[in-house]
């Protein structure tokens, strides 16, 4: 049986998600300000059944050897930026049952007032908001921006461990099911023995008393994350009911969800107990040809020298200043993401610098899958197949929402005759819609309270 695969959204509140489309008649330069554009969007989103729509977000830009590349500025490089948060509950009104799923980091913010923003987010979504749990950042945001202490990747994860458990500790043990009873003829609101106060103690934690947020639809947001590395991939099994990954091929695909679902087991849990959502830019047209040549006008959008900046925003590591001819193995790694080069390690033909940059300009997060309707819908269909993948995650090409209104006109109507996409049940919040219950969460991990 053909498996029915989980649609969504990579959007980020910039002028372009990356490659620099902001000037093209389809960019949402003048237009990536305006709540009133991102409901449009929304609303397309919803209406048509996707399940949600992920905000990536970061207070960083791109930096080259500590200086901001000229091309950020005048090129619009993920630069300028706003706060995705403070648009959920507008875009919640225009989409009432699209899943909105909000990142926000772990290294920079702090767990009471992020417990106390997602739990509101999800009263206001009715039970459709997820939490993006981020860790990474820059010495230049923790130390620079925020003037706070920066931990090296791993140690990053072990303090998101204890985030995410005083968070859950927060969202599920202060309020008992029932505790808002409102009892007017009794004068009694909250019953005050089925609110506790929480004890909470870690090695860079604590909170003690009443969480004053009572549990929304979902009581706990859905948690997502994108680890890449060993550690990271732990934490996402360990916490995580979604990860996301960036396909490259399929082969590279299928190792990333096989060690993902490897450590969701050794966590104790079932390994398809976690949804696998890649990132695919989709071009599709009612002819192949024509595919092709919209395919072709995107990649000539993205110069090498925007590439190379966009790369080192992701990474730290400057391609540019390496030899082009330098094997991909004897590139500097970083403490930024422990593992930017691992995606190409398996790609036939990016051996040397030059080649990362060459596959990364064309193929900047996840699948490139161009076509014709039905050629598209095969392929998605056939790549979750085989690399054990439940979902996708669309990038809009131009800018604004016409890739996806291509896509639902186009490739929806294709994979549902497939099998591989049904309509959805309105009724359910984002976490019973990715097949967990609500409003309890589907595990709790053993948590690293010392009290
Ligand atoms: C689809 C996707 C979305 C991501 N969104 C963000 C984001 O919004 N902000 C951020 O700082 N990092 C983001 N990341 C980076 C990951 O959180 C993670 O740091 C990265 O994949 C490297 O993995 P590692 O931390 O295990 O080394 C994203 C990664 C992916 C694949």
């Amino acid at each position: 049986m053909t498996k029915s695969l989980s649609l969504g959204v990579f959007e980020i509140l910039t002028p372009s998600n990356g490659v620099p489309t902001w000037r093209h008649p389809q960019g949402r330069g003048d237009r990536f300000g305006d709540p009133a554009y991102w409901r449009g969007l929304v609303r397309t989103l919803d209406d048509a059944g996707f399940d949600f729509i992920l905000f990536a977000d970061s207070y960083g830009y791109p930096l080259v050897d500590g200086v901001v590349p000229e091309e950020v500025l005048t090129h619009g490089i993920l630069f300028p930026g706003y706060d995705p948060l403070l648009l959920v509950s507008s875009l919640s009104e225009a989409a009432p049952t699209l899943g909105i799923v909000v990142t926000s980091s772990t290294s920079l913010e702090q767990p009471l007032p992020t417990a106390r923003r997602f739990a509101t987010l999800d009263a206001f979504t009715r039970g459709h908001i997820g939490w993006n749990i981020v860790t990474g950042s820059t010495a230049q945001v923790t130390e620079g921006l925020f003037g706070i202490t920066h931990f090296d990747h791993d140690k990053r994860y072990d303090v998101a461990d204890e985030f995410v458990d005083l968070c859950r500790t927060l969202w599920e043990d202060s309020w008992d099911d029932g505790a808002l009873v409102l009892d007017r003829s009794a004068d009694v609101l909250v019953d005050p023995s089925r609110v506790h106060p929480v004890s909470y103690r870690s090695e860079h934690f604590s909170s003690h008393g009443l969480f004053k947020v009572p549990p929304g639809p979902q009581r706990t947001p859905v948690l997502f994350q994108a680890g890449a590395s060993g550690r990271g991939r732990d934490f996402g099994a360990r916490n995580a009911e979604a990860m996301f990954i960036q396909g490259q091929d399929v082969e590279q695909a299928a190792k990333a969800s096989a060690d993902i679902r490897a450590r969701v087991a050794a966590a104790g849990r079932d390994p398809h107990d976690l949804k696998i959502i890649s990132g695919v830019t989709v071009t599709v047209a009612p002819t192949r040809e024509e595919a092709l040549a919209k395919r072709q006008e995107l990649e000539e959008q993205f110069s090498m020298d925007d590439a190379a900046v966009l790369f080192a925003g992701f990474t730290g590591i400057d391609l540019r200043s390496l030899d082009p001819a330098m094997r991909i193995e004897d590139i500097p790694g970083n403490d930024q993401g422990q593992t930017p080069l691992d995606r190409y390690r398996t790609v036939d033909g990016v051996d040397t610098v030059q080649d990362v940059l060459d596959a990364f300009r064309v193929q900047e997060r996840g699948f490139v899958v161009t076509g014709s309707p039905r050629e598209v819908a095969e392929e998605l269909v056939a790549t979750a197949e085989a690399a054990d993948i439940d979902g996708y995650m669309l990038e809009p090409t131009f800018g604004d929402a016409g890739a996806y209104e291509e896509f639902i006109e186009l490739v929806l109507p294709e994979l549902a005759a497939l099998g591989a996409w049904h309509e959805p049940d309105r009724s359910l919040t984002l976490r019973e819609r990715l097949g967990f219950p609500s409003p309890t969460p589907s595990f709790r991990p053993p948590s690293k309270n010392l009290e």
